[in-house]
């Protein structure tokens, strides 16, 4: 009788508690309607703009539900909140939602959009950052070890009021999306630096810093751009997108990690060097890194690579370059990097119409592959009839379309825009600010089309 009284008991408390835990979850994330637009006045808001029938919003819910929750513990100002776009439509429109998920952040009339890596960690140090102020000062020696231990690139100001100052701020407002900004005094420093003049901007990475140079390096967003990533990089297929900014061919040593034979260490290693005693020579023009695996990279050639291997990308026209001898040393790879700026190297690859064509067949057979590879039966039902195969063909055909049309809106994203200004939308246009990045498998698609447009 006890025990039975004591389990309705339960039955009937843990619904309750069930209960309270949702109210209590559900209040880290608020749920936006349309009067959001008039609410949100002073206040510094995240959100996820999402469709109940998109697949990746559903992947990203217990995620969001993990930053509302971190936001609230650790006591931000940052509201988290999600709206349904579709039936908030014109509110999410106007806030520039042409994707789902889209996040973004919210602060005064900017409006920072997300499209890094979809995990907690990554969302939260991204609001952090862009919430916080533009240029943060370093009050102290011991401030700056301090930021120095929290961040492998970091960009310092030094100096007074001045034009580079405002450059500097200006660059800041754009790509605090990506990295921080200080600005410090001279006497704030570590001792190993040397500056010859004053006011300068500096960036620290690599275990040293490098000045910027007006004369040498063009424009200090260019520079910026150039020098956010640190000289010897762990490659995938979000960074490789990341990198098709900077312009610059990116070296990699194709290698598995978990593979502790010479020969991928080696590889490795030589890269290492490169980055590190060969800047000078090379960082206007390359970057240095390795990527595990040859998955991603195979899909991005078209071709199979043997692991280790050494590939050179061109992410602005989707070129490539492999060694026309296996790289034993360090000098066989810098003779390789010469023989490409030469151009005494074969180009491969590229965006032009035959390659588009190889891709669409490459897309088509990688398709059948992998409906073989999972249910072979099936794969005999489908593709044993000519009738599948103009399918696939026309499959191909289609993919390769939409495949087009994406980065087109991505580069809309990627720029400055004043949303709407020419539309419905008087009082209070927003200012986008884009933090580039995006799915892992649609990342590949934009290094593949970032030339398109
Ligand atoms: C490691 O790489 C070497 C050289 O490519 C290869 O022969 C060997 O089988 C690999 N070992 C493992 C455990 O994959
Ligand atoms: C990389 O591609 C760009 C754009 O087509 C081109 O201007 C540049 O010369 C290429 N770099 C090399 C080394 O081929």
């Amino acid at each position: 009788m006890g025990a039975r009284s004591g389990w309705l008991y339960c039955a009937a408390a843990v619904p309750l508690l069930l209960l309270r835990f949702l109210a209590a979850v559900s209040a880290s994330v608020e749920d936006l309607d349309d009067s959001f637009k008039d609410n949100r006045k002073d206040d510094i808001w995240l959100v996820d703009f999402y469709a109940p029938w998109c697949g990746h919003c559903k992947k990203l819910e217990p995620v969001w539900q993990e930053v509302g929750i971190e936001m609230k513990n650790s006591g931000s100002l940052i509201k988290v909140g999600k709206m349904d776009a579709t039936v908030h439509s014109s509110i999410a429109s106007e806030f520039g939602v042409r994707g789902f998920p889209t996040i973004k952040l919210l602060k005064g009339d900017l409006a920072y959009n997300y499209r890094g890596p979809r995990t907690k960690d990554d969302i939260v140090e991204f609001a952090n950052r862009v919430a916080g102020p533009l240029i943060r000062t370093v009050p102290s020696q011991q401030m700056f070890d301090h930021v120095q231990t929290r961040h492998h690139v970091l960009f310092v100001y030094v100096g007074g009021e001045s034009t580079l100052k405002e450059k500097y701020i200006e660059v800041a407002s754009e790509l605090i999306v990506y990295t921080y900004f200080y600005s410090a005094s001279e006497e704030v420093l570590p001792e190993y630096v040397t500056l010859n003049e004053i006011p300068t901007v500096l960036v620290f990475k690599d275990s040293t810093y490098f000045i910027y140079d007006e004369y040498e390096d063009g424009s200090l967003s260019s520079w910026i751009n150039k020098e956010r990533f640190e000289g010897y990089l762990n490659i995938d297929g979000f960074t490789l997108y990341e990198l098709g900014d900077t312009g610059k061919l990116v070296a990699i040593a194709v290698v598995d990690d978990k593979n502790t034979s010479a020969e991928h260490t080696r590889l490795k290693n030589i890269m290492k060097e490169i980055a590190k005693n060969y800047r000078d020579q090379f960082h206007r023009d390359f970057q240095f890194g390795h990527m595990h695996g040859s998955d991603y990279i195979n899909s991005l050639l078209m071709d199979e690579l043997n692991v280790p291997a050494v590939v050179v990308l061109n992410t602005s026209n989707q070129q490539y370059f492999l060694p026309p001898k296996h790289i034993e040393s360090t000098e066989d790879m810098i003779m390789f990097i010469n023989s490409i700026l030469e151009g005494t190297v074969e180009v491969q690859g590229g965006d032009g119409i035959l390659q588009r064509i190889r891709r669409v067949i490459y897309d088509a057979k990688s398709t059948v592959v992998s409906v073989f590879k999972s249910s072979p039966l099936l794969g005999c039902f489908l593709f044993g009839l000519p009738l599948g195969v103009i399918s696939i063909m026309c499959y191909g055909i289609c993919t390769a379309d939409t495949a087009e049309e994406i980065p087109t809106k991505e580069m809309g994203d990627r720029e400055l825009t004043d949303e709407g200004s020419d539309e419905d939308q008087e009082e209070g246009s927003i200012k986008e600010i884009t933090a580039d990045a995006s799915e892992g498998e649609q990342a590949e698609k934009n290094v593949l089309d970032k030339k398109e447009d």
